[in-house]
């Protein structure tokens, strides 16, 4: 197992004693999260909490992938939430050459967000993906009749069988639909919510489509969660432990911060699994982030000096899998010879390391999470990891992790004023 927390500068944070009362407590909740049946009536959603549970129909995910594979030429992942952006963000972080265009859809009510997708599917080979747990969303069930309307135009009720692949609940209307149609139809698995479904074939089709090795990634899925297991939820009950005592101190909100461009995806995927599972019950931390060096230049002046009411958790990679030198140029005069032979690697390693310090002087309580390298494995204990603090933090909290009322409600407003039959607003 090779995540490594570094709490300390946080810890020092919090009033005395209130990371080890919070420890203890995320310890119990780990224990009885550990011990649940599929029969447990309290917490219903926690089918991701054993990798080898959530992940399913892994031989028709592959063939179907190879298939996909050899004859799109875009590949089309229709989901929103929970439902897209655990596979968004370790396509976007690693990607792989050959195998179709991924565009996502089914994630935007913008006319002309849609209109981008019709573009991009525009008389290319393509394959569909509609991911829906309820299939009640309005995004991605809106974006399934325009594509269905636009690839029925030109290809026959046999070749659209083939390629549209519908990932929902078993017993849900989609899967209804896959039979009459005869789609390929893969298990969102009943017991797992949308944002903690990162070991199901929600995600494990779009990785294999995009060439991703999906059994390291489970592989490192697994690792973590057994890690966890022999030590009653470890790091996992760490950082949420810290956090909690962080938050009861005043702190806010905690910013996600990277170093590496290609993770904003994966920040994306870490807001809405923290957003949507603690902020209710008017309680919960706001999850933000930033991508540096960048955002330096913008977020890190307030950072630095503005309002102390946030915490920062850096998201930190030992190998970033490139290496750039800058040569001499003596002649020049730019002023820039200081940097002479130094790797850009090691740049941004200093940058990193200097902005921890500085953000810790500046009375920023701040985390480092250790990747060793942005791949599939790294990106299987990451999530496993933040999915199993996350469980714990919200329970900490005293809000249900793994519900979302919030969002319901906004659901069923929207239906309402769109005059969903059955709906009515307030
Ligand atoms: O995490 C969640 O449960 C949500 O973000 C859902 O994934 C999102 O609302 C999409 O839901 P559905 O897959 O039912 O369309």
């Amino acid at each position: 197992m090779n995540l490594n927390l570094d709490a300390d500068l946080a810890r020092r944070m919090a009033a005395p004693g209130d990371v080890e009362a919070a420890l203890e407590a995320a310890k119990a909740e780990y224990r009885r999260l550990a011990a649940l049946g599929s029969e447990d009536k309290d917490w219903p959603v926690t089918g991701w909490f054993h990798c080898a549970e959530a992940a399913r129909q892994l031989d028709l995910i592959k063939k179907k992938a190879a298939e996909i594979r050899r004859n799109a030429e875009v590949f089309v992942l229709v989901g929103v939430g929970g439902s897209n952006q655990a596979a968004r963000a370790l396509i976007e972080a690693v990607k792989k050459p050959g195998g179709p265009a991924i565009v996502y859809a089914g994630n935007t009510l913008s006319a002309h967000g849609v209109a981008e997708v019709l573009k991009a599917i525009e008389g290319k080979s393509v394959y569909i993906d509609v991911i829906a747990k309820n299939f009640e969303t309005l995004e991605p069930g809106s974006h399934y009749r325009v594509l269905r309307a636009a690839m029925a135009k030109r290809y026959s009720k046999e070749e659209m069988a083939k390629r549209v692949i519908l990932t929902g609940t078993v017993g849900s209307r989609l899967e209804e639909i896959a039979k009459e149609n005869g789609c390929t139809f893969l298990h969102f698995p009943r017991r797992v919510g949308g944002r903690y479904s990162a070991f199901t074939p929600v995600a494990l089709l779009p990785l294999a489509v995009a060439g991703l090795d999906v059994d390291a990634y489970l592989a490192g899925g697994l690792a973590m969660e057994e890690e966890l297991a022999k030590t009653e939820g470890g790091l996992a009950a760490e950082y949420a432990a810290v956090r909690y005592a962080l938050y009861r101190r005043g702190f806010q909100v905690e910013m996600l911060t990277a170093f590496e461009p290609r993770l904003f995806w994966a920040e994306q995927w870490w807001k809405q699994l923290f957003g949507e599972s603690e902020g209710k019950e008017k309680k919960g931390m706001l999850p933000a982030s930033m991508i540096n060096s960048e955002d330096l230049h913008s977020m890190g002046q307030y950072m630095q000096d503005g309002l102390r009411f946030m915490t920062e958790t850096f998201l930190a990679v030992d190998d970033p899998g490139a290496s750039v030198v800058i040569e001499p140029d003596p002649d020049f005069g730019d002023g820039f010879d200081y940097l002479d032979g130094m790797d850009f690697a090691n740049i941004n390693r200093a940058a990193e390391k200097a902005t921890i310090q500085a953000h810790a002087a500046g009375g920023v309580p701040c985390m480092v999470l250790r990747l060793p390298r942005i791949d599939e494995r790294t990106f299987g204990l990451v999530y496993y990891f933040f999915m199993a603090a996350c469980a714990l933090s919200g329970r900490l909290l005293g809000v249900d992790p793994f519900d979302q009322e919030g969002v319901e409600e906004y659901k069923r407003s929207m239906f309402a004023a769109l005059g969903k039959p059955g709906v009515k607003g307030r």
